[in-house]
């Protein structure tokens, strides 16, 4: 990697050669011939049915559970729309995704933040907050944080939902990358610890192919039927052909066979990202994650995520402003490395990158 090429660590995007193309294209070729007559139609808000039957299995749920629509962000929207009001408290992990964090908002709610740790969020310091409010909503991305890599314990994981049963408020489960494990033993989800509080959200969107916009959420029907009435006011009907592929897909088996392939692809970046870390920036703190598509890294210093931007940006390093993961401005600079869809070289030279910033900021 030449010096003067930008690298970028700002997207959380899946890379082109990741994209299974000849079946996708196969199963669209398929299931248009078969079922013209739903696909390119208007279709119910619900979610193409065949799609809805095949997720709540494999989830060992009612089909009445699952809404399936363009995106999972898109239903965090709707779920605002059905359970948010002016003032609501919603707490959130600190990091957390800064697009929820803004999705919240733009619902007038105060967004409060829990310190994360390694194993999840300070427990103590959720039930200190929650002595002072209860909140309306939690969002918890339990496997593989974004941004800060960190997965929520077994242990922690049925606090949450005790907590949720004994304090009466929902939990959204964020779950888009739980399925790209590279080590370690899965965690039973919060949805299965706690069926009646867990509105959980997940995605094809790092499965397959964001462009398709395929995200679903598996919750009690009355939530489902809310939904439902607030996409259909939304957009009439959600993208038709593309639940009928992704459907197709599914239904033939290529979702899991294509999944070692996508780790296979991951594990030597996030190798390659952990390891270039620990050689460039011994300064650095950052978690260990077991999967997923982020390594956050703590920088002890204390600028600002723009002023760090920017001053990366000198290097032809793309930062993105750390600052948006948290609702309130964290104390040191934070930065988020999205290892799936860049090569390990880009990867070592960003790091490189990084360091000679975090140099000439503390010299
Ligand atoms: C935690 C989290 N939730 C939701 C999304 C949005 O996913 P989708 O493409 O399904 O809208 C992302 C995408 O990066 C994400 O990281």
């Amino acid at each position: 990697v030449s010096s003067g090429r930008p690298i970028t660590f700002t997207r959380g995007v899946p890379p082109a050669d990741s994209f299974p193309v000849d079946e996708v294209v196969e199963c669209a070729d398929t299931i248009l011939r078969l079922d013209p007559a739903v696909l390119l139609q208007y279709g119910k808000s619900t979610g193409y049915q065949p799609l809805r039957e095949w997720i709540a299995q494999a989830n060992g749920r009612a089909v009445d559970d699952v809404l399936i629509s363009n995106g999972s962000l898109q239903i965090l929207d709707f779920i605002g729309t059905a359970l948010l009001s002016d003032n609501d408290v919603v707490f959130v992990e600190a990091p957390t995704y800064d697009r929820a964090i803004t999705t919240f908002r733009r619902h007038r709610a105060r967004v409060v933040g829990i310190p994360l740790q390694n194993d999840g969020v300070d427990i103590a310091a959720f039930e200190q907050a929650l002595r002072r409010e209860v909140p309306r909503l939690v969002y918890i991305i339990a496997d593989f944080q974004n941004p800060s890599g960190a997965t929520t314990s077994a242990t922690k994981r049925r606090r949450l939902v005790e907590l949720a049963q004994e304090y009466d408020f929902w939990i959204i489960e964020d779950a888009p990358y739980r399925h790209l494990r590279y080590y370690g033993e899965p965690q039973p989800t919060l949805l299965s610890l706690g069926p009646q509080r867990v509105l959980q959200l997940s995605s094809f969107s790092k499965q397959i192919s964001p462009g398709m916009r395929l995200g679903y959420v598996i919750a009690p029907a009355e939530i489902i039927s809310r939904l439902a009435r607030i996409a259909e006011d939304t957009y009439i009907s959600p993208t038709m052909p593309s639940e009928g592929i992704v459907y197709e897909y599914c239904r033939r088996g290529y979702l899991e066979r294509n999944l070692p392939r996508l780790l296979a692809l991951y594990r030597p970046k996030l190798e390659a990202t952990l390891a270039s870390l620990r050689r460039e920036l011994p300064e650095a703190s950052f978690m260990t994650p077991e999967g997923g598509y982020f390594v956050g890294v703590n920088l002890p210093i204390a600028v600002s995520g723009k002023e760090l931007a920017a001053r990366a940006a000198k290097v032809s390093l793309v930062l993105t402003d750390g600052d948006g993961f948290f609702p309130e401005k964290p104390a040191q600079a934070f930065v988020r490395i999205p290892f799936c869809g860049i090569t390990v070289p880009e990867i070592e030279e960003g790091v490189a990158r990084l360091a000679q910033v975090y140099r000439e900021l503390t010299k």
